[in-house]
């Protein structure tokens, strides 16, 4: 089963995806966690990507789509995943489908999570005293908002054509929000 966790910055993609990813016995793949791991290391990509991360804007296509694919291709992800993150653009989710649909596999679910922006604000703030991330300084916070109004959130319409946009509540507890996610792709 392929389920992709689609909502703004600090909905809980992460804290969710792991909840399910480990139920369903499938990766998560998270292309924020890879562009951080590869920032740390200090490669050329991290590099490149750190230019645009560092700001809260989103990594150019023709640095993420090779990335995608690759994650895609894994052997782990024969069978599912859990698509934390991605696709965050028209042209990713054109190769998302692109390379399931030549498997003759799909997208099965997408859950939307929903949250204010005050929370998403107040979660993101509060991480930055904690992790000390550079995007969740409050002006990458803000672009980070925008960039997900602008690019990301006009994939909604785009899988909602198909019917398999979940909108969940993303306030309450981490528990409660996953008990919901349990109870709509019911497994
Ligand atoms: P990415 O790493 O994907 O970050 P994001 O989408 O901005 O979102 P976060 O990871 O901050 O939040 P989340 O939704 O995972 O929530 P979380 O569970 O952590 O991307 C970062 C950057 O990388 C992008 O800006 C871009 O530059 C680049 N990038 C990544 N993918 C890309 C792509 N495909 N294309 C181009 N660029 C890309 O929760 C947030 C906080 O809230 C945590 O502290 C958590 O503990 C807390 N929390 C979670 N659930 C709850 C709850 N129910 N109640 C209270 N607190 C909660
Ligand atoms: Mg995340």
């Amino acid at each position: 089963m392929f389920v992709l966790i689609l909502g703004a910055p600090g909905s809980g993609k992460g804290t969710q995806g792991k909840i399910l990813a480990e139920r369903l016995a499938v990766p998560k793949i998270t292309t924020g966690d890879l562009l951080r791991a590869a920032m740390k290391e200090g490669t050329p990509l991290g590099l490149e990507a750190k230019k645009f991360y560092d700001d809260g804007k989103l990594v150019p296509d023709s640095i993420i789509l090779g990335m995608i694919k690759e994650q895609l291709d894994r052997p782990e992800a024969k069978n599912g995943a859990i698509l934390d993150g991605f696709p965050r653009t028209a042209a990713q989710a054109e190769l998302v489908d692109k390379t399931l649909g030549q498997r003759g596999q799909r997208l099965n679910h997408i859950l939307l999570l929903d949250v204010t922006e005050d929370e998403l604000v107040r979660r993101m703030s509060a991480r930055a005293q904690v992790e000390g991330r550079a995007d969740d300084a409050p002006e990458a916070i803000a672009t980070r908002l925008q960039v997900y109004q602008r690019d990301t959130a006009p994939l909604i319409a785009h899988y909602a054509q198909r019917g398999i946009v979940h909108r969940v509540p993303g306030t309450g507890t981490v528990d409660q929000i996953a008990g919901d996610i349990k109870r709509i792709i019911g497994r």
